[in-house]
Protein backbone atom coordinates (compact mmCIF):
# COMPACT_ATOMS: atom_id res chain seq x y z
CA UNK A 1 0.00 0.00 0.00
CA UNK A 2 1.35 3.45 -0.85
CA UNK A 3 1.12 6.40 1.23
CA UNK A 4 0.74 9.83 -0.13
CA UNK A 5 0.96 12.88 1.33
CA UNK A 6 1.14 15.96 -1.45
CA UNK A 7 -1.78 16.39 -4.51
CA UNK A 8 1.19 16.21 -6.85
CA UNK A 9 2.41 13.11 -5.26
CA UNK A 10 -1.20 11.98 -5.66
CA UNK A 11 -2.05 12.45 -8.83
CA UNK A 12 1.29 11.24 -10.12
CA UNK A 13 0.15 8.12 -8.78
CA UNK A 14 -3.32 8.25 -9.91
CA UNK A 15 -2.43 9.20 -13.21
CA UNK A 16 0.13 6.01 -13.36
CA UNK A 17 -2.50 3.85 -11.95
CA UNK A 18 -5.08 5.23 -15.24
CA UNK A 19 -2.75 4.75 -17.44
CA UNK A 20 -2.24 0.85 -16.49
CA UNK A 21 -5.97 0.40 -17.21
CA UNK A 22 -7.28 0.45 -13.80
CA UNK A 23 -9.98 1.65 -12.38
CA UNK A 24 -9.97 4.02 -9.15
CA UNK A 25 -12.80 4.81 -6.65
CA UNK A 26 -11.72 6.88 -3.35
CA UNK A 27 -13.06 6.93 -0.10
CA UNK A 28 -12.89 10.49 1.15
CA UNK A 29 -12.85 10.05 5.32
CA UNK A 30 -11.14 12.42 8.16
CA UNK A 31 -9.69 9.01 9.74
CA UNK A 32 -10.45 7.18 13.13
CA UNK A 33 -11.59 4.33 10.80
CA UNK A 34 -14.26 2.26 11.95
CA UNK A 35 -16.47 -0.37 10.30
CA UNK A 36 -18.86 2.02 8.47
CA UNK A 37 -15.96 2.93 6.79
CA UNK A 38 -14.57 -0.45 6.16
CA UNK A 39 -17.59 -0.89 3.85
CA UNK A 40 -17.68 1.64 2.04
CA UNK A 41 -13.98 1.14 0.91
CA UNK A 42 -15.78 -2.86 0.80
CA UNK A 43 -18.26 -1.42 -2.21
CA UNK A 44 -15.85 0.83 -3.87
CA UNK A 45 -14.37 -2.74 -4.66
CA UNK A 46 -17.60 -2.85 -6.52
CA UNK A 47 -16.90 -0.33 -8.79
CA UNK A 48 -12.62 -0.29 -8.95
CA UNK A 49 -9.58 -2.59 -8.97
CA UNK A 50 -7.88 0.44 -7.13
CA UNK A 51 -9.25 2.01 -4.00
CA UNK A 52 -8.14 5.37 -2.37
CA UNK A 53 -8.89 6.16 0.98
CA UNK A 54 -8.38 9.66 1.92
CA UNK A 55 -7.71 10.71 5.25
CA UNK A 56 -7.59 14.40 6.06
CA UNK A 57 -9.38 15.96 9.71
CA UNK A 58 -10.40 19.06 7.50
CA UNK A 59 -9.49 22.26 9.56
CA UNK A 60 -11.84 24.01 7.16
CA UNK A 61 -15.36 22.47 8.23
CA UNK A 62 -15.20 22.63 11.91
CA UNK A 63 -17.30 25.77 12.80
CA UNK A 64 -16.08 24.78 16.45
CA UNK A 65 -12.05 24.92 16.69
CA UNK A 66 -12.37 22.93 19.73
CA UNK A 67 -14.37 20.39 17.94
CA UNK A 68 -11.27 19.74 15.53
CA UNK A 69 -8.91 19.38 18.16
CA UNK A 70 -10.78 16.68 20.13
CA UNK A 71 -10.99 15.15 16.80
CA UNK A 72 -9.53 11.72 16.81
CA UNK A 73 -6.16 10.92 14.94
CA UNK A 74 -5.26 6.97 15.47
CA UNK A 75 -3.47 7.40 11.78
CA UNK A 76 -1.44 4.13 12.99
CA UNK A 77 -4.66 2.06 13.34
CA UNK A 78 -6.01 3.49 10.28
CA UNK A 79 -2.96 2.60 7.86
CA UNK A 80 -3.15 -0.58 9.64
CA UNK A 81 -7.02 -0.91 8.66
CA UNK A 82 -6.41 0.04 5.05
CA UNK A 83 -3.71 -2.20 4.44
CA UNK A 84 -5.19 -5.62 5.67
CA UNK A 85 -8.44 -4.39 3.47
CA UNK A 86 -6.48 -4.18 0.35
CA UNK A 87 -6.51 -0.84 -0.07
CA UNK A 88 -3.74 0.32 -2.74
CA UNK A 89 -3.37 3.96 -1.77
CA UNK A 90 -4.04 6.25 1.71
CA UNK A 91 -3.48 10.18 0.84
CA UNK A 92 -2.80 11.38 3.70
CA UNK A 93 -2.29 15.47 3.31
CA UNK A 94 -0.82 17.32 5.65
CA UNK A 95 -2.61 20.25 6.63
CA UNK A 96 -0.26 23.00 5.12
CA UNK A 97 0.35 20.61 2.07
CA UNK A 98 -3.67 21.04 1.57
CA UNK A 99 -4.08 24.67 2.66
CA UNK A 100 -0.62 26.82 1.87
CA UNK A 101 0.02 30.36 3.43
CA UNK A 102 -1.64 32.07 0.46
CA UNK A 103 -4.97 29.52 0.51
CA UNK A 104 -7.98 31.37 -0.57
CA UNK A 105 -10.25 29.93 -3.02
CA UNK A 106 -13.48 28.25 -1.62
CA UNK A 107 -16.48 25.89 -3.36
CA UNK A 108 -19.62 27.35 -2.39
CA UNK A 109 -22.51 25.22 -2.30
CA UNK A 110 -25.64 26.26 -3.05
CA UNK A 111 -29.27 26.32 -0.97
CA UNK A 112 -29.13 22.73 0.36
CA UNK A 113 -26.71 23.29 2.23
CA UNK A 114 -28.74 26.90 3.76
CA UNK A 115 -31.60 23.83 5.97
CA UNK A 116 -31.03 20.95 8.55
CA UNK A 117 -27.03 21.29 9.19
CA UNK A 118 -26.52 24.32 7.85
CA UNK A 119 -27.95 26.73 10.28
CA UNK A 120 -26.64 24.91 12.70
CA UNK A 121 -23.18 24.57 11.27
CA UNK A 122 -22.05 27.88 9.71
CA UNK A 123 -19.40 27.28 6.98
CA UNK A 124 -19.22 23.79 7.76
CA UNK A 125 -20.84 22.66 3.98
CA UNK A 126 -18.33 25.05 2.52
CA UNK A 127 -15.57 23.62 3.99
CA UNK A 128 -17.04 19.96 2.87
CA UNK A 129 -17.26 21.28 -0.87
CA UNK A 130 -14.22 22.85 -0.77
CA UNK A 131 -11.98 19.93 0.27
CA UNK A 132 -13.96 17.15 -1.46
CA UNK A 133 -12.84 19.04 -4.69
CA UNK A 134 -9.32 19.35 -3.69
CA UNK A 135 -9.68 15.48 -2.92
CA UNK A 136 -10.91 14.38 -6.14
CA UNK A 137 -8.43 17.07 -7.83
CA UNK A 138 -5.76 14.94 -6.26
CA UNK A 139 -7.36 11.57 -6.52
CA UNK A 140 -8.82 11.19 -9.72
CA UNK A 141 -10.88 8.48 -9.18
CA UNK A 142 -13.42 7.13 -11.39
CA UNK A 143 -16.21 6.98 -8.55
CA UNK A 144 -16.09 8.42 -4.80
CA UNK A 145 -18.17 6.50 -2.48
CA UNK A 146 -19.63 8.09 0.92
CA UNK A 147 -21.70 7.13 3.24
CA UNK A 148 -25.49 8.05 3.57
CA UNK A 149 -25.51 8.62 7.28
CA UNK A 150 -24.37 12.18 6.26
CA UNK A 151 -27.44 12.50 4.29
CA UNK A 152 -27.02 16.46 3.35
CA UNK A 153 -23.47 16.08 2.83
CA UNK A 154 -24.15 13.31 0.28
CA UNK A 155 -26.82 15.81 -1.51
CA UNK A 156 -24.97 18.45 -1.60
CA UNK A 157 -21.84 16.63 -2.83
CA UNK A 158 -23.87 15.07 -5.84
CA UNK A 159 -24.84 18.71 -6.51
CA UNK A 160 -21.51 20.21 -6.53
CA UNK A 161 -20.15 17.00 -9.15
CA UNK A 162 -22.95 17.52 -11.21
CA UNK A 163 -23.23 21.33 -10.75
CA UNK A 164 -19.01 21.89 -11.70
CA UNK A 165 -19.28 18.77 -14.43
CA UNK A 166 -16.48 16.82 -12.28
CA UNK A 167 -16.83 13.63 -13.88
CA UNK A 168 -16.95 11.05 -11.02
CA UNK A 169 -19.59 8.84 -10.19
CA UNK A 170 -20.83 9.76 -6.63
CA UNK A 171 -21.97 6.33 -4.61
CA UNK A 172 -24.31 6.21 -1.65
CA UNK A 173 -24.09 3.20 1.43
CA UNK A 174 -26.34 2.85 3.39
CA UNK A 175 -25.49 3.46 7.24
CA UNK A 176 -23.84 0.55 9.45
CA UNK A 177 -25.42 0.60 12.29
CA UNK A 178 -24.34 -0.81 15.66
CA UNK A 179 -25.97 -4.52 16.75
CA UNK A 180 -28.47 -2.09 18.86
CA UNK A 181 -28.94 0.33 16.20
CA UNK A 182 -26.79 2.90 16.74
CA UNK A 183 -25.27 4.56 13.26
CA UNK A 184 -21.77 4.02 13.25
CA UNK A 185 -19.78 7.43 13.94
CA UNK A 186 -16.28 8.27 14.53
CA UNK A 187 -17.66 10.60 17.33
CA UNK A 188 -19.41 7.36 19.01
CA UNK A 189 -16.30 6.65 21.25
CA UNK A 190 -16.59 10.03 23.02
CA UNK A 191 -19.95 8.69 24.47
CA UNK A 192 -20.02 8.76 28.57
CA UNK A 193 -20.75 4.85 28.94
CA UNK A 194 -24.60 6.09 29.99
CA UNK A 195 -24.92 8.29 26.79
CA UNK A 196 -23.80 6.13 25.09
CA UNK A 197 -26.87 3.87 26.02
CA UNK A 198 -29.15 6.55 25.81
CA UNK A 199 -28.17 7.72 22.17
CA UNK A 200 -29.69 4.53 21.17
CA UNK A 201 -32.85 6.59 21.19
CA UNK A 202 -32.10 8.36 18.08
CA UNK A 203 -32.35 4.87 15.64
CA UNK A 204 -34.99 3.72 17.78
CA UNK A 205 -36.93 6.69 17.00
CA UNK A 206 -36.57 7.24 13.25
CA UNK A 207 -37.33 3.16 12.95
CA UNK A 208 -40.51 3.75 15.03
CA UNK A 209 -41.72 6.34 12.65
CA UNK A 210 -40.81 4.17 9.31
CA UNK A 211 -42.59 1.23 10.73
CA UNK A 212 -45.62 3.55 10.77
CA UNK A 213 -44.79 4.70 7.60
CA UNK A 214 -44.64 0.84 6.74
CA UNK A 215 -47.88 0.17 8.49
CA UNK A 216 -49.63 2.74 6.80
CA UNK A 217 -49.19 6.55 7.98
CA UNK A 218 -48.83 8.68 5.33
CA UNK A 219 -49.41 12.28 7.65
CA UNK A 220 -46.33 14.03 7.40
CA UNK A 221 -47.08 15.89 10.98
CA UNK A 222 -47.25 12.30 12.58
CA UNK A 223 -44.12 10.98 11.05
CA UNK A 224 -42.40 13.65 12.32
CA UNK A 225 -43.61 13.82 15.71
CA UNK A 226 -43.25 9.79 16.78
CA UNK A 227 -39.63 10.65 16.70
CA UNK A 228 -39.29 13.85 17.95
CA UNK A 229 -41.96 12.51 21.26
CA UNK A 230 -39.46 9.71 21.50
CA UNK A 231 -35.90 11.76 21.52
CA UNK A 232 -37.83 14.18 23.81
CA UNK A 233 -38.27 11.94 26.38
CA UNK A 234 -34.90 10.88 26.81
CA UNK A 235 -33.90 12.70 29.50
CA UNK A 236 -29.89 12.55 28.39
CA UNK A 237 -30.47 13.81 25.00
CA UNK A 238 -30.70 17.32 24.02
CA UNK A 239 -32.92 17.81 20.39
CA UNK A 240 -31.84 19.65 17.63
CA UNK A 241 -34.35 19.12 15.39
CA UNK A 242 -36.33 15.96 13.37
CA UNK A 243 -37.13 17.01 9.67
CA UNK A 244 -39.04 14.88 7.31
CA UNK A 245 -37.73 16.22 4.00
CA UNK A 246 -37.98 15.26 0.05
CA UNK A 247 -34.34 12.59 0.04
CA UNK A 248 -33.65 14.14 -3.49
CA UNK A 249 -34.17 18.17 -2.36
CA UNK A 250 -34.15 18.23 0.90
CA UNK A 251 -37.42 19.92 1.44
CA UNK A 252 -39.78 20.02 4.14
CA UNK A 253 -42.52 17.66 3.40
CA UNK A 254 -46.00 18.62 4.92
CA UNK A 255 -49.76 17.05 4.48
CA UNK A 256 -50.05 13.85 2.93
CA UNK A 257 -46.76 12.14 1.42
CA UNK A 258 -46.92 11.09 -1.77
CA UNK A 259 -45.56 7.86 -2.35
CA UNK A 260 -43.98 9.01 -5.93
CA UNK A 261 -41.43 11.36 -3.89
CA UNK A 262 -38.91 9.68 -2.18
CA UNK A 263 -39.12 10.80 2.16
CA UNK A 264 -36.64 10.84 4.53
CA UNK A 265 -36.30 11.36 8.02
CA UNK A 266 -33.54 13.25 9.47
CA UNK A 267 -32.25 14.29 12.91
CA UNK A 268 -29.72 16.11 15.25
CA UNK A 269 -29.22 15.79 19.15
CA UNK A 270 -26.45 16.35 21.74
CA UNK A 271 -25.34 13.58 24.09
CA UNK A 272 -23.22 15.48 26.70
CA UNK A 273 -20.55 17.32 24.77
CA UNK A 274 -21.23 15.05 21.52
CA UNK A 275 -23.37 15.91 18.78
CA UNK A 276 -25.17 12.72 16.38
CA UNK A 277 -26.95 12.89 13.54
CA UNK A 278 -28.80 9.80 12.20
CA UNK A 279 -31.17 8.89 9.64
CA UNK A 280 -33.67 6.99 8.02
CA UNK A 281 -35.32 6.97 4.65
CA UNK A 282 -38.69 5.85 4.50
CA UNK A 283 -39.11 5.01 0.39
CA UNK A 284 -39.57 1.00 0.55
CA UNK A 285 -37.55 1.16 -2.84
CA UNK A 286 -34.43 3.85 -1.14
CA UNK A 287 -33.72 1.12 1.43
O1 LIG B 1 -17.69 12.71 5.81
C1 LIG B 1 -16.52 13.01 6.11
O2 LIG B 1 -15.81 12.26 6.77
C2 LIG B 1 -15.99 14.37 5.67
O3 LIG B 1 -16.98 15.34 5.69
C3 LIG B 1 -15.30 14.31 4.29
C4 LIG B 1 -16.28 13.95 3.19
C5 LIG B 1 -14.16 13.31 4.33
C6 LIG B 1 -14.71 15.69 3.96
O4 LIG B 1 -13.78 16.08 4.91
Amino acid sequence: MDVLTTPADMQRWSDRVRAGGHRIAVVPTMGALHAGHLTLVERAFDHADRVIVTIFVNPLQFNESSDFDRYPRPIDDDLDACERIGVAAVYAPTAAAMYGPAFQTRVVPGPLADRLEGPMRPGHFEGVTTVVTKLLNATRPHTAVFGEKDFQQLAIVRRMVTDLDVGVDVVGVPIVREPDGLAMSSRNVRLTPDDRDAATVLSRALFAARERFDAGERDAAVLRRIPSDLIAAEPRASLEYVELVDAATLEPLDGTLDDTLGAALLTAAWFGDVRLIDNVQLSADER
